[in-house]
């Protein structure tokens, strides 16, 4: 008996429980009711006379140390929570506590400055007729933009589409007849693109109209080199290009001086120093009258602006389908924006 004792008290001081099941383990096998150590008790009856009181001393030496290993190693898990594999819904989120996705973000500073100069916010229809996107527009039936190999149609109907621009905004702001007009109509637009890095079948654009008496292409820069100041650094400078759109006449592109080499040349502006950010004009005389507007009397200017193109410079980001994909660790990147 005196080498069981030994035996037994050898492998109770080496106890270390893992888990609270192993735990339920070592008081089953030695200090339950049909435990080693109480089987060792009834044994006791049939110790010799001589050899009883030292028995007696090692058994309850034996029993106490096995009480006092298992109160404890119970004490290691008394304050952890019963383990479960349910996802606890109550629990509070993550870090992330969501943001403002980048495009929302450089809409918003956009409006803000042209709101500066009296801009008001204008929205129209993501899904339009053809007078709207086009005709009012004067595209001519001919315009490779209406084919369908650029043009989302809603149900193969030639006169039912997706808008490909937000410059019908400005049609649904002429016709309404208010003069004068000076609208900032930001929105998605829609386009029979190839997707890649560079370009994406739906997009953001800023539409800009400004329609009084004696509106000039003098008030069409000054009100864009504002704009480029506020935006992109009061040291920007800005340049136009002649360029051809069928609603303006003149019509131009406007680049900005590089704000990330600083006109220097980098992979930004292409080695370049410029970067093309929106392209603008005075309103064509035709325009106005297909809209009800006496062009004798109102001049006016229009620009527009992708957004994507605008925020992947502000952030250096070098794909577009990076605003689509809602990827967080992207997402997460504005949080603080
Ligand atoms: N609608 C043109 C586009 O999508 C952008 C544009 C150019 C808008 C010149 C304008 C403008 O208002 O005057 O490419």
């Amino acid at each position: 008996m005196k080498t069981k004792i030994a035996q037994i008290l050898e492998e109770i001081q080496s106890f270390n429980a893992e888990s609270k099941e192993t735990l339920e383990n070592f008081r089953i096998k030695f200090l339950s009711k049909k435990g080693v150590i109480p089987a060792l008790f009834a044994d006791f009856k049939q110790v010799v006379a001589e050899e009883r009181k030292e028995m007696g001393i090692l058994l309850n030496e034996l029993k106490d140390k096995a009480q006092e290993i298992f109160n404890k190693e119970q004490e290691k898990f008394e304050n952890q929570p019963a383990a479960t594999t349910a996802i606890d819904m109550s629990l509070p989120g993550g870090r992330f506590t969501g943001s403002r996705h980048p495009i929302s973000i450089v809409r918003h500073e956009i409006n803000t400055i042209f709101k500066q100069l009296g801009f008001v916010i204008s929205e129209g229809f993501e899904i339009e007729d053809d007078f709207h996107n086009f005709s009012a527009l004067n595209f001519p039936p001919d315009h490779p933009a209406r084919d369908m190999q650029d043009t989302f149609f809603i149900h193969k109907d030639p006169d039912v589409a997706l808008r490909t621009h937000t410059s019908s905004i400005e049609v649904r702001e002429m016709e309404k007849g208010k003069l004068p007009i000076r609208i900032i109509a930001p929105g998605r637009v829609f386009r029979n693109e190839v997707i890649s890095a560079r370009s994406h079948c739906i997009f953001h654009q800023i539409e800009g109209l400004y329609i009084d008496k004696d509106v000039s292409f003098a008030d069409l820069k000054q009100t864009l080199f504002y704009f480029a100041k506020e935006y992109f650094g009061q040291e920007t400078k800005i340049r136009f290009r002649p360029s051809y759109f069928p609603f303006t006449e003149t019509s131009a592109e406007m680049d900005i001086s590089c704000n990330i080499c600083g006109g220097k040349g980098c992979n930004i502006c292409k080695y370049s120093g410029w970067v093309e950010i929106l392209g603008c004009g005075m309103c064509d005389p035709n325009i106005l009258e297909a809209c009800g507007i006496d062009s004798k009397q109102y001049t006016g200017f229009a620009f527009g602006m992708g957004i994507e193109r605008i925020t992947m410079m502000k952030y250096q980001i070098s794909d577009i389908r990076m605003f689509f994909e809602n990827d967080i660790r992207f997402l997460q990147q504005f949080e603080k924006s």
